[in-house]
């Protein structure tokens, strides 16, 4: 069996200097985050950009949903990755992080690209799933209570060949130590082993940023 290289801190940057450059308005995003305090971990990592900007070339998807769009970071590398024709719905809840969001996405000339919903991610996929829309890319990056439930709602309005990538399935590497039992860990690990017996898709776990499953619908 291959040997897997344990990525540090240094690595990690220096990876991140030798890979593809951020546009200004994701550095913007960036910064802004820093401000906010512990809350800023909630952004997606640059190494997860590079992944999200390279899966959009390759597969150009033209509709994109995103669950959980904070103050932009993931939806912003996805709209300045994707063709002209292509459109991107997120869902939030938060008034005040999608207004920042909004401004970000204006700034970067994308903003009539991206539709942002706010409201319970649940109610907006059962209003998108009443409209009959359908995507070839979904990214889910909400509330880990809810991600089974995000996941079948997505998996439903999902094209054949579509994709749906979930963020944060490695919890830290929590999910991989079994003294860990605290309720998001379980609530992680039930989500990674229901996605391992879905027949519907096949997946695999990346170990980009804080994990990333990356489903294609079979
Ligand atoms: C981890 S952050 C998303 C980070 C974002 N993808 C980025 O790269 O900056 C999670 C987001 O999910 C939103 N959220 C949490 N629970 C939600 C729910 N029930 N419905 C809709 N949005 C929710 C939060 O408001 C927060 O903005």
């Amino acid at each position: 069996m291959g040997s897997n290289l344990q990525l540090n801190n240094q690595i990690v940057e220096y990876i991140n200097n030798h890979s593809l450059s951020l546009h200004p308005v994701q550095k913007k995003i960036i910064e802004y985050n820093e401000k906010l305090g512990d809350i800023k971990k909630m952004q997606i990592s640059t190494s997860q950009c590079h992944f999200l900007h390279f899966i959009i070339k390759i597969l150009n998807p033209k509709n994109i949903l995103e669950i959980g769009t904070f103050t932009g970071l993931s939806t912003l590398t996805m709209g300045l990755a994707m063709s002209k024709e292509s459109f991107i719905i997120a869902l939030d809840k938060n008034y005040e992080t999608s207004k920042v969001a909004k401004f970000f996405f204006e700034e970067a000339n994308v903003g009539k690209k991206i539709e942002i919903m706010i409201n319970n991610a649940s109610t907006s996929l059962d209003k998108i799933i009443k409209s009959n829309k359908s995507f070839d890319l979904t990214f889910i990056d909400a509330d880990k209570e809810n991600y089974i439930n995000y996941f079948e709602k997505s998996l439903n309005i999902t094209n054949k060949n579509g994709f749906i990538i979930v963020d944060n399935v490695l919890w830290y590497g929590d999910v991989a130590n079994r003294q860990k039992k605290d309720r998001l860990t379980t609530k992680i690990r039930e989500f990674n082993s229901f996605i391992k017996k879905n027949n519907k898709v096949e997946s695999v776990i990346l170990p980009i940023g804080d994990g990333l499953s990356v489903c294609r619908k079979i």
